[in-house]
């Protein structure tokens, strides 16, 4: 078995990027579990299903394969929306976790970034992080995005969905967004990418040398 890193956090909180930079960096595997469930969630629309039919829901997400996970396509806020809505429910959640544990198993290792990835997925995890910003910076975070892509954005709109998306993914019954207790926090608020990669090394190197 590799030695597995389990990266947490909001949405929009910079764990993508750190993740890919970790996975570089160590040569390690990397999974966006969120791509998971966008990927369930986009399946059941395209095929005209309702998002409020579990047992639809979860034989859709049995059916997802790993290998054929495509950033650009899943990445439209509509797939994301309707992906935390089916991430309430426990059966979808059973079929992803399950491909997920497997994934995490990859020599030499892995990073998983997600919301339960500490506290659910891969507990046993010797590199726990739980990556955060407040919500202003985040709503920031993607309305610079977006504009920078020549589009048009409105920061009170976006704001809004933030906060939804956190109560959402936080409240939910099954594994809720939240801290391992032996995660360490890393709050991006005020850092560069670099800096949040520094202090994330940091950690994953002393587990490393343990
Ligand atoms: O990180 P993201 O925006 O791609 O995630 C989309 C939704 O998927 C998120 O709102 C909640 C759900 N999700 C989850 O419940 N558990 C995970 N490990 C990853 C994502």
């Amino acid at each position: 078995m590799g030695f597995i890193i389990a990266i947490d956090g909001p949405a929009a909180a910079g764990k993508g990027t750190l993740s890919r930079q970790i996975a570089d960096a160590y040569g390690f595997h990397h999974l966006d579990t969120g791509l998971t469930y966008r990927a369930t969630a986009k399946a059941l629309l395209e095929a005209g299903l309702p998002l409020d039919d579990a047992a639809v829901a979860e034989k859709t997400a049995h059916d997802i394969d790993l290998a054929g996970l495509d950033r650009d396509v899943l990445s439209a806020h509509s797939i994301g929306e309707a992906a935390s809505k089916i991430a309430v429910m426990p059966g979808v959640r059973r079929a992803l976790v399950e491909a997920q544990r497997s994934f995490s198993l990859r020599s030499p290792g892995t990073v998983l970034d997600g919301r339960d990835i500490g506290t659910v997925v891969c507990p046993q995890a010797p590199v726990k992080l739980y990556v955060t910003a407040s919500p202003q910076v985040r709503a920031r975070r993607r309305y610079e995005e977006i504009v920078a892509k020549g589009e048009t954005a409105d920061y009170e709109a976006i704001f809004a969905e933030v906060k939804t998306r956190d109560d959402r993914d936080m409240g939910r019954a099954d594994s809720p967004l939240k801290p391992a207790p032996d995660a360490h926090l890393l709050d991006t608020s005020e850092m560069s990418i670099e800096a949040a990669f520094q202090a994330a090394k940091a950690f994953i190197d002393a587990a490393l040398n343990r």
